[in-house]
């Protein structure tokens, strides 16, 4: 009998990949996933999961509050610390093509146990980061709403308790509900259940919409980028990387490394991709290829689109909830900025259908291994999606995203997601000293120097943040643990 440090072989998990294991346990006849995505519907798809409330929203906060003008050095170096954990997440990717992510690799390099944490702790990423977009959604429709002469109650368009990180303080906002939030949560739940195929359209189209708009923004606002913008009281030489303003992550070096950990979340999404390995056409050269593609592709957009914003107004002006429209403002382009909140609204909701698709994957992918109750396994015999396990999830985070404030759910977001970076590159370390021979048709170059560093970057990064998440991540964390030893042990169809 297998024990919880017990890894699943790499054997059983090409052989579920290959699709020469039963995928479904109800519904009689055999059901698998539907292989329907190309190279470009994948880099699509991670594109889709990264591009938005981060470059739409936290753009303005980092540069007005930490690094200045030299928000675009965060974004490098918060690129960088995600193109270590890409290159490890695309060797196991190809290795172990199954859906599950960071969980299923993890269950073939550290057992069950470290599987089953990962599995949890990816609810963090995906479930709480489509409730954290869906409370942006919310915020940017109904400000477009308002632009164009249709207010919208606050009393539902915003959450029952506000929660602020930097004091711990709660209060109470008189509204009822995040209606909007709820809204789009449950229009991408009905989506995602009616098929893969459909979902990658859709976000094909949305993709498309809003790589052009953020280019468009580049193109228009790159002609009047002044280096004379980058004075103000706090940088009165006009340096890119304004001077230390006192305290630590308060401009300076540390700010510009302060700023990286704020705008990570604006790269949270690549990794979804590899959630969608059963769905690919040809996932082995296809899932590294995009994810690393999509992180490329948004790596460049997001350090040109800093670079404009800061170069077209202030920094100091920028800490507001729409600093690309304010920029686009600036510059006298007045008929940019509902253009510039179309391209939010869609970039955000595109995010919302990759996060969503990545939570129901990873579900699906625990219950197989029956860490789950089975039923969440189950996939629809028509339109071959883990159906009920997406309706659940929507249900939940559409419940989440009306009633919870948005200071609570964002940087748990940031600190679930680095903690699974840390495990797959431990964990593509771990399989090459164990297994060295298996084949790989994607291998990370300089492994033991991208793995460790992947690792001890993320980790950087989670320093970064407060104490509280620390803790609500660890709260998190035993909640999870009693789950398994609860119910997850006693099932596990590998220690059967
Ligand atoms: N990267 C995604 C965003 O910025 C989560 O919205």
């Amino acid at each position: 009998m297998a024990d919880i440090w017990t890894c699943k072989s790499i054997e059983t998990l090409q052989s579920q990949a290959a699709g020469t294991e039963p995928d479904a346990f109800s519904s009689g006849a055999k059901v698998i996933l539907k292989r329907s995505l190309s190279l470009v519907s994948l880099i699509a798809l991670g594109v889709g999961g990264i591009i938005g409330a981060g470059i739409f929203v936290l753009t303005g906060h980092a540069a007005a509050e930490y690094a200045g003008p030299a928000v675009s050095l965060s974004f490098v170096l918060a690129g960088i610390v995600c193109v270590f954990a890409g290159l490890c997440y695309a060797e196991m990717a190809s290795t172990v093509p199954v859906s599950g992510s960071a969980y299923t690799y993890a269950y073939a390099t550290m057992g069950e146990l470290i599987a089953w944490i990962i599995g949890w702790d990816l609810i963090l990423e995906y479930a709480v980061g489509a409730t954290t977009v869906a409370i942006g959604w919310s915020g940017y429709i109904t400000s477009f709403l308002k632009d164009v002469g249709i207010v919208l109650p606050t009393a539902l368009t915003q959450a029952p308790l506000a929660f602020d990180p930097s004091t711990s303080h709660w209060s109470q906002t008189g509204a009822l509900l995040n209606v909007p939030a709820v809204l789009v949560i449950l229009g991408v739940t009905g989506l995602l259940t009616v098929g893969i195929t459909e979902s990658a359209r859709v976000n094909n189209i949305i993709v498309a919409i809003k790589v052009s708009i953020v280019v468009l923004f580049i193109a228009v606002g790159i002609w009047f980028v002044k280096e004379s913008n980058w004075v103000t009281p706090l940088n009165p030489q006009g340096a890119f990387i304004p001077p230390n303003a006192g305290t630590a992550g308060h401009f300076g070096w540390s700010g510009v490394i302060r700023g990286a950990a704020v705008v990570f979340f604006s790269y949270i999404g690549f990794d979804a991709v590899s959630t969608a390995s059963q769905e690919a056409e040809n996932p082995q050269r296809d899932i590294p290829l995009g994810m690393l593609g999509s992180l490329i592709v948004c790596t460049i957009l997001y350090v040109l689109v800093s670079y404009v914003a800061t170069g077209i107004i202030s920094f100091d002006k920028l800490n507001v909830p729409d600093p690309i429209a304010v920029g686009a403002d600036t510059i006298g382009f007045f008929w940019l900025k509902p253009i510039i909140k179309i391209g939010a609204v869609l970039g955000l909701t595109s995010v919302i259908i990759v996060l969503l698709m990545a939570q129901s994957r990873i579900f699906y992918a625990i219950a197989k291994d029956g860490l789950l109750p089975r039923v969440v396994a189950t996939l629809h015999p028509r339109f071959q999606t883990p159906y009920i396990t997406t309706i659940i999830t929507g249900l939940v985070v559409a419940t989440l995203a009306g009633v919870m404030p948005i200071g609570l759910v964002g940087e748990l977001v940031s600190i679930g997601t680095l903690f699974a970076f840390v495990v797959v590159c431990a964990g593509v370390v771990a399989l090459r000293i164990r297994q060295p021979d298996i084949e790989r048709p994607f291998k990370t170059p300089f492994v033991f120097v991208v793995g460790p560093i992947g690792v001890i970057s993320a980790l950087a990064l989670m320093a970064g943040l407060p104490l509280d998440t620390w803790i609500r991540l660890g709260v998190w964390l035993v909640i999870g643990l009693a789950i398994y030893f609860f119910y997850g042990r006693r099932h596990s169809r590998l220690r059967r």
